[in-house]
């Protein structure tokens, strides 16, 4: 049997509640637990549904504060580290599912395909959703660039989505990423990277179940909302970098389906508000950072401040940058995070207006092309065509 978890932080209660319900309803879960990142409006209008919700399903639900377990900016990490302790301290059961509360679009199908692929012997199981081509620039330039760049031999690059929060685990593989320290540590919103880099690092056999409804939730405006995001997922990898990880890992996905046109015609951001942020925010010590990368990218970086450019930063300036970044980045330093974010957007809009523009199959083509790119890149040197 199984616990389900939902983190969540100022949610909407009817959204959550309802997928508590869908969890309630699925004869796999025991038992529900919802972790809160404060007492919110949120889990104070949880808290008083949950007696009502557990005496109409016999099953018990519970509302938690998240604890204070890491070491960085307290958030998701503490959320889903606060549920794995909960699963293993208080509990018995087989399995852990995760899910993000705020998701629109769960349903039983979810914990069943999960629940399934478990039954076949799979340690973890994560969900992977069809994205919008301008959607998950986190995941593809920051995540599968440097896992690409960093273990070219293990599994991690080829992790279709490593931020996803939507996972299984079974008990051991949970006690495996709880008693890791660098898991631990990790309370910001590094954590799905780490996580991710835990079950790799420790072999855990993996399999990623496509679900086709896709993930629906909240839409970003200008790339300003992902900076602490972008941020804290980059130190996360930086932080890891002179770590081995094993080659041969099991590591099976589901085929993914047709995309539907709703998915594939979606703007992940807002183009015009993200173009000025290349302007904004410079600093006499930024343009000093900008000498150690590589000229194209110092030169074009620069005229920036008089004009929004992007053109320079294409695949290959970006692994360069990168590079630079893994050894050179300070995430103490209000600079360094800024110096960040505009060479990211640089990239994000370059990747926009040469690849995106041409259509979403070619889209999705060029950027799983690109991360085995980067792998060869690592391997061998230079580019693979
Ligand atoms: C990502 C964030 C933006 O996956 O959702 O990149």
């Amino acid at each position: 049997m199984s616990l389900v978890v939902f983190p969540f932080k100022e949610e909407k209660p009817e959204v959550l509640l309802r997928n508590v319900r869908i969890a309630l309803a699925h004869p796999r879960v025991k038992e529900v637990l919802c972790v809160g990142a404060s007492e919110d409006h949120c889990f104070r209008a949880v808290s008083a549904a949950i007696p009502e919700l557990s005496r109409e399903y016999g099953k018990r639900v519970t509302v938690i504060v998240q604890e204070r377990l890491g070491e960085l900016r307290p958030g998701k990490g503490d959320g889903m580290n606060t549920g794995l302790k909960y699963f293993l301290e208080e509990t018995q059961h087989a399995r852990i599912h995760f899910y993000d509360a705020d998701i629109v679009s769960f349903s039983e199908e979810w914990i069943t395909k999960a629940e399934d692929a478990a039954d076949e012997g799979y340690q973890v199981v994560r969900h992977y959703f069809p994205r919008s081509s301008t959607d998950a620039m986190i995941t593809w330039m920051i995540t599968r660039t440097g896992f690409a760049l960093l273990w070219p031999r293990s599994a991690l690059p080829w992790i279709e989505q490593p931020l996803g929060g939507e996972l299984l685990l079974t008990r051991a593989a949970a006690e495996l990423l709880l008693s890791d320290p660098r898991v631990r540590r990790q309370s910001d919103w590094g954590i799905d990277t780490l996580y991710t880099f835990s079950m790799v690092a420790h072999g855990l056999p993996i399999y990623e179940i496509y679900i086709d409804a896709g993930k629906l939730h909240k839409l970003y405006g200008a790339l300003t909302d992902l900076k602490t995001m972008l941020i804290e997922c980059f130190s996360a990898v930086q932080g890891l970098k002179d770590e081995d990880v094993p080659a041969g890992t099991v590591h099976h996905f589901e085929y993914p389906g047709p995309v539907r046109q709703g998915v594939k015609e979606r703007v992940g951001y807002d183009f015009e508000r993200t173009l000025w942020l290349l302007r904004e925010k410079w600093t006499d010590r930024q343009v000093e950072l900008l000498e150690l990368f590589p000229r194209p990218v110092r030169e074009g970086m620069l005229a920036c401040r008089e004009y929004p450019r992007f053109s320079f930063m294409d695949e290959d300036a970006w692994a360069e940058t990168y590079l630079v970044l893994l050894e050179r980045f300070d995430p103490a330093d209000a600079d360094w995070r800024e110096l960040l974010f505009k060479l990211w957007i640089a990239r994000v809009l370059q990747y926009t207006t040469a690849v995106a523009l041409r259509g979403y199959d070619h889209a999705l083509h060029y950027l799983h092309r690109m991360v085995a790119r980067y792998v060869h890149r690592a391997l061998l040197g230079g580019s693979a065509a």
